[in-house]
Parts: C-alpha cells; sequence; structure tokens
C-alpha cells in the first residue's frame, strides 16, 4: 500500500545524500576555474581498483591531447589536487624549489614511521640542501658496474636453463640486492635466497603500510593504531640501524660508507637516507628492467636489432663497462623508451606554494593556481601528450635518435623525465641508468626471451596495484632461453 510518510523519508534521505554529495566532492571556490575530471567516473574507478596508469590514461589524459589543457583537477584521498599535465609547466616548478617546496606529508601514514622524515626526500630548504650534498656526493663517488656485473652472473646462475620465469620477481630480487650491495653494503640474499628473512619482512612491512583502507583514511591510523603492523616497522627500522652501527666500524665500497664520510649528520638523519636509498632504488630500476624485457619481448625484431648490438661492442668476451656500454645507443634508446612508455613513477610527491601563482604551458594557457594548493607532476601524462610523442602508446625506441644513431638524444630533456626535473631530480639518476645498461647487456648476449602465448600483458603491460604512485608491471612471467655463446 502507498505510504506517503514512506515516500517522504526516502526522498528527503535522497536530498541529504545528494547535499552531502555535493558539499564533499565540489571543489573549493578559488580551484573551480580550473578544468576538472567528473567525479562520477573518478570515483568507479577508485572503487573498482583500477591502477593508476590505466586510470590517468583514461581519465586525465584526454584532458591534454584532446582539450588541450596543461593542469586538471583531480579528487583524490579526500581533497582535490592540481595534476600538471604539461612539460613547461612541470619544468617551471621543478626549477623553482624554493616557490614550489614539497608538501608534508600526513602526519598519521605510517609509512613515515619507516621513512622518517629527516631525509633527502622529504626535507625542504636548509636541511635539504645539507641531505642533498651528502646523498650526492656519496653517489658520485664509483660506478659500481663490476658489482652489476657480478649480479647479473648469479641472477643468471638462478635462472638455470631458462624456461618460463615470472620476471618480475628476478627484477626485483635484482635490484634489491644491487642496492643493498652498492648503496648499504649489506648483502640481502634475495637473489640466491628464496626465503630472505629480510625481503620478507620487508614485504610484509610493506603490505601492512599500503593497506588501501587505511591510505585513504590516514587518521585510522590513530584511532585505530595497528600494533602488529607497527611493531614490523620498527622492527625493520631497528635492522637498518644495526646495519648502519656495523658499517661504522666495517668501511667497505658503498654509499653508506661514503656517507659516513662526510660529516654534520646525525644516526637518524643517516638511517632515514639508507631506508630512502633502500625504498627509492629498488622497485623502480626493478620496474624499468621488468618493462624493458617485456617490449623487447613483444618486438622480437628489436630485441634482435639490439642484440646485435651488444654483441659488436662486446667483441672478444668482454664483461660490460663504461667503455663498451657507451657503444650501445640502440640499447640505450630501447631503456629510455621502456622508463617513457611505462614509466616507473606515475606522478611525484605533491608540491605547494606559499603564494599565489599563475603557470603558464607550452600552449600559451596560463592557470591562477591560488596559494597552499596541491600540485603534482604527471609524468604518465606527460610521457604520453600525443603532440610531442606521436602514436605514444607504440615503442619507438628511434625517437631518442638525432640524424644517425650515433646522435644524441633529440627530444626536448624537459619531455622525457622518468627521474624528474630541476635541482630535485633524481640524484641516482646516473647509478640507475648503468645498472640497467648492464643487466640489458648481458641478458641480450645469454638470453633470447618471448612472451608466453595468451599472457595476461599481451596488449600491454599490466601493472600491480600501488597506493605510492609506482607503476611497476606484476606476475609478468616471460619465456627465456639460453643462448649458445660462440666463443664458449
Ligand atoms: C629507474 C630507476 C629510478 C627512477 C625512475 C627514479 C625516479 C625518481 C624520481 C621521479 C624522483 C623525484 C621524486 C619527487 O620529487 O617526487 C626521484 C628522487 C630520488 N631518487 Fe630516484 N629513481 C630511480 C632510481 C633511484 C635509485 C637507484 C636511488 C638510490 C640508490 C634513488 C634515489 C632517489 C633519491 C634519494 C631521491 C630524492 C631526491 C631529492 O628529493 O632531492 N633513485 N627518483
Amino acid at each position: 500500500m502507498f505510504d506517503p510518510s514512506t515516500s517522504w523519508q526516502i526522498l528527503l534521505a535522497l536530498v541529504a545524500v545528494s547535499v552531502l554529495a555535493k558539499w564533499m566532492f565540489t571543489p573549493p571556490a578559488e580551484l573551480r576555474h580550473l578544468p576538472r575530471v567528473p567525479i562520477l567516473p573518478l570515483l568507479w574507478s577508485y572503487a573498482s581498483g583500477e591502477v593508476e596508469d590505466v586510470r590517468i590514461k583514461r581519465l586525465l589524459l584526454p584532458f591534454a591531447n584532446e582539450k588541450g589543457e596543461g593542469v586538471v583537477l583531480v579528487y583524490a584521498l579526500g581533497r582535490w589536487i592540481v595534476h600538471v599535465l604539461d612539460h613547461q609547466i612541470a619544468k617551471d616548478l621543478s626549477d623553482n624549489i624554493s616557490l614550489w617546496p614539497k608538501e608534508e606529508p600526513p602526519d598519521a601514514m605510517l609509512l613515515w614511521r619507516f621513512v622518517g622524515k629527516t631525509n633527502v626526500i622529504l626535507s625542504n630548504g636548509e636541511a635539504w640542501t645539507r641531505h642533498s650534498h651528502v646523498v650526492k656526493s656519496a653517489l658520485t663517488r664509483n660506478l659500481p658496474i663490476s658489482e652489476f656485473v657480478s649480479l647479473g652472473k648469479k641472477l643468471f646462475k638462478k635462472m638455470g636453463n631458462g624456461g618460463r620465469i615470472k620476471w618480475d620477481d628476478y627484477t626485483m630480487r635484482f635490484t634489491l640486492d644491487a642496492v643493498g650491495s652498492t648503496a648499504l653494503g649489506h648483502n640481502f640474499r634475495a637473489i640466491e635466497d628464496d626465503h630472505s628473512p629480510f625481503v620478507a619482512q620487508y614485504n610484509e612491512v610493506m603490505d601492512g603500510i599500503a593497506s588501501p583502507l587505511y591510505i585513504v583514511f590516514p587518521k585510522l591510523e590513530k584511532w585505530f593504531p595497528r600494533r602488529e603492523v607497527i611493531k614490523n616497522i620498527d622492527n625493520l627500522v631497528n635492522k637498518f640501524q644495526k646495519i648502519l652501527e656495523h658499517k661504522k666500524e666495517n668501511k667497505g665500497n658503498d654509499m653508506l660508507t661514503y656517507m659516513l664520510e662526510e660529516p654534520g649528520m646525525t644516526d637518524e638523519e643517516y638511517r632515514d637516507n639508507m631506508v630512502v636509498f633502500f625504498i627509492a632504488g629498488h622497485d623502480t630500476t626493478a620496474g624499468a628492467m621488468s618493462s624493458f624485457a617485456y617490449y623487447l619481448a613483444k618486438n622480437p625484431h628489436i630485441q634482435k636489432r639490439a642484440r646485435e648490438e651488444v654483441i659488436e661492442a662486446l667483441a672478444n668476451d668482454e664483461e660490460p663497462d663504461v667503455t663498451n656500454l657507451r657503444k650501445m645507443n640502440y640499447v640505450q634508446a630501447c631503456i629510455r623508451e621502456s622508463l617513457r612508455i611505462n614509466t616507473p613513477i606515475t606522478y611525484m610527491v605533491p608540491r605547494s606554494s606559499a603564494q599565489p601563482v599563475d603557470v603558464k604551458a607550452s600552449n600559451g594557457k596560463t592557470y591562477y593556481l591560488p596559494p597552499n594548493t596541491s600540485v603534482i607532476l604527471n609524468i604518465t601524462s606527460i610521457h604520453h601528450n600525443e603532440k610531442y610523442w606521436p602514436n605514444a602508446g607504440a615503442f619507438i625506441p628511434e625517437r631518442f635518435f638525432g640524424k644517425s644513431e650515433k646522435d644524441e638524444i633529440r627530444v626536448d630533456a624537459s619531455l622525457w623525465l622518468p627521474f624528474a626535473l630541476g635541482p630535485r631530480q633524481c640524484p641516482a639518476r646516473n647509478f640507475a641508468m648503468y645498472e640497467l645498461r648492464t643487466l640489458a647487456a648481458m641478458l641480450l648476449l645469454e638470453w633470447e626471451w618471448a612472451l608466453p602465448e595468451s599472457s595476461p600483458h599481451s596488449d600491454y603491460p599490466k601493472n600491480g596495484f600501488s597506493p605510492f604512485a609506482l607503476s611497476l608491471p606484476k606476475d609478468m612471467y616471460i619465456d627465456f632461453k639460453r643462448r649458445t655463446l660462440p666463443s664458449k
């Protein structure tokens, strides 16, 4: 039977929900002049667990490619954030780090209990200058190519006779041991030991920190503290502290030893920077190596051409070193293209300025950004802008050649920013590029590989879900076959 009072209640409830939704999802008045991603598809994307790079290409990129916009507003984690889609704005913001410092991260988030806040990646101003100086001088002391070579050999031993290999797992093992031995002077035994206790503990900590519910509502950490996760984090931080204590007495040929030679840091600061090196140094490089092998598996003619270059450069059984790696321009272009097309860091840590700023895009459009607006430089969008990267979804290493293969890159440096731009760009980019180049050369020399038929990655690399803006291929199986080396 029709009951008018029930209908009124339903109507009132609907009105209340829509008023609440409008209040929650309407940008603040001072941001409403900016283009914005429609809220419903965005919420649906979050609710369905869509990964970041796919969401960006589907919902944000059309603002750059079809509407020629340089920025767009995106609702995330309870607020509206400006994403920068244009390389000129990204460059201007990156160059002026005093106007655009990094934003203070939410206090409650457990990631900061692990990483600490007294380190190079989160500090600003004078503190950042001090950290950055120590970190950069440690990174430039030596280029550990021979260490990468010996880890590559270990990895290939582990791969046995090849077959179907979960490549993203192997790249992670390689980069964990690379950052362990070269940055921290510590062997995590990730390659040889399937159950490395350190790696298991690290994974458990990161899985705990990455709980989607607590990422979306960091305040929950205060209201319902997760004692087990906190205990695990503190244990892991203690392990880093022990590595630090050991290193003070046992100097080596690693970045931590070099950092300890630079005065002016407290123990807490050394330790926090060690954790930063560890976190920043392995996932990213592993993702890049997974993407490299993936695109060469999908494009056998590119793999063949890259291999021919390696065979020529490593004539007489030479091992990779700075001189012969520099002769591998095509391999280098393949690595650059992998870092463009599936860039490991999807977007950067938010910046915000205390002053109002007008930013100007490369097409001349200007945007007014009020003070204290959260601004994110979106690397994936810039790497997929069709105006600057025609056929952006295709893997074309030749984009990085000038008139001939011998020429250096022709693209504007600010269009290719996997390592960010300006004074706060990745201080380890040279280190990471040589790590990638060494393993790529060794791989091409010793193995041939292909994607399994019916691979879930056959259309594009499927990245795993990451609350930390990382785009890393996940569960990527590749079929490897050992090559017969002519001289062995
Ligand atoms: C392919 C590998 C890598 C990529 C794509 C990459 C990318 C980046 C990006 C985009 C940033 C800027 C983040 C931001 O400002 O929001 C950054 C910063 C940083 N990276 Fe890397 N990185 C890689 C490898 C490494 C390695 C191997 C290490 C250390 C051994 C490292 C250490 C750092 C540090 C310390 C910073 C902070 C710099 C600062 O704020 O002054 N990265 N990296």
